[in-house]
């Protein structure tokens, strides 16, 4: 074969394998790299009975008071995080092993962009791994960026986060617009010792009417089984309410009614969601305290009207970390309620621990 002929050869071989490449990259990235997930319709109407058994339930150990570990904004992606994701595996460790919580909460934004089915089957193989019970729900990004993009579609992100052995999420009725609604009961001595609020405030930009009666709904059953609401309720969601802004306000004024706790840092704007009326309903229904993720740049908690509001620091560095003025936000919030009160711990992590 002369010259000319194995340059003709080369070419021609180069391009059928590139044609090749190319339309195996096609119906992969069109047709095979998306996961779907089962979709399930479960209805949910005002006038159903309420049965308080259907509620995931977590046990108060005896003799000891009950401890929530809320990971925020964790912000996972597979192709920005493909060498380093163990990183916020060792993190997230560290941070179960420091305060060795009943629940672990996560206040959404899990991962983000449209790569994410890794990113997503990671965090619960982690979160199984504690064998300590969770309770996830969404942000604005689990489910792509933006809007329902990712190639791990929202059926499937239920299903997965369902199917985790210590996971407590439920996908909720799917008949009111949002997705990950549900109620988890903290049950001590076969009491209704507190009830979370998981709501979804992520995906749309304010908490819709049909997700306020249904949580009026479990609320009222609730307290129809136990003659009152317990004592203290917390509500999880992503995005504040518009409430913080007011709350922040009144602290700076120094207004003497906006009593503080932990850290006090601002560095992002304040509030995330459009006013709604939830604050009001949560009041009603005896929450006491809301933690919210989405604001990387702030950690603070304010009682405002009786009700802790608190912006709950991020978790990990990826997608957003604050590094400002010698001020690392990075790590977890920990609530603990003894019966009375509740109180706050941030645990920070140093840049570069991990
Ligand atoms: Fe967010």
């Amino acid at each position: 074969m002369n010259k000319k002929s194995r340059s003709i050869l080369v070419i021609s071989l180069t391009s059928v394998v590139s044609l090749a490449l190319g339309v195996f990259g096609y119906i992969y990235f069109s047709f095979l790299h998306h996961y779907k997930g089962k979709t399930v319709v479960c209805e949910w109407n005002e006038t159903d009975t309420f049965d308080i058994n259907s509620l995931p339930t977590v046990e108060v150990k005896k003799g000891q008071d009950f401890k929530i570990l809320n990971f925020a904004d964790i912000q996972l992606s597979d192709t920005e995080n493909m060498f380093n994701m163990n990183r916020i595996h060792k993190e997230m460790s560290y941070l179960v092993k420091q305060t060795k919580p009943d629940l672990i909460t996560l206040t959404g934004d899990q991962t983000w962009f449209n790569e994410n089915r890794t990113s997503l089957l990671s965090v619960i193989n982690w979160l199984d791994s504690f064998k300590i019970p969770y309770a996830p729900i969404f942000g604005n990004h689990d489910f792509g960026n933006p809007g329902h993009t990712a190639v791990a579609t929202p059926n499937y992100c239920c299903e997965k986060y369902e199917d985790g052995k210590y996971s407590l999420f439920r996908r909720g009725p799917t008949n009111i617009d949002s997705l990950g609604n549900y109620v988890v009961r903290v049950v001590k001595d076969n009491r209704t010792f507190s009830l979370l609020y998981m709501v979804d405030s992520g995906v749309n930009d304010r908490i819709n009417d049909k997700q306020i009666s249904y949580f009026n709904w479990i609320a009222q059953g609730v307290k129809e089984h136990d003659g009152d609401f317990p004592k203290k309720s917390y509500a999880f969601m992503h995005k504040p309410l518009p409430e913080y802004i007011d709350a922040y306000k009144a602290h700076e004024k120094g207004y003497p009614y906006t009593e503080t706790r932990g850290e006090m840092y601002n560095y992002y704007y304040l509030g995330g969601s459009e006013q709604n009326g939830f604050f009001s309903f949560a009041k009603s229904i005896g929450i006491s305290d809301i933690v919210a993720g989405h604001q990387h740049g702030n950690c603070f908690s304010i009682r405002y009207q009786n009700v802790w509001l608190t912006s709950a620091l991020k978790t990990g560095e990826f997608g957003g970390f604050i590094d400002k003025d010698g001020v690392y936000l990075n790590g977890a919030s920990l609530f603990t309620y003894n019966g009375f009160e509740s109180s706050l711990k941030n645990i920070f992590v140093t840049k570069g621990k991990f």
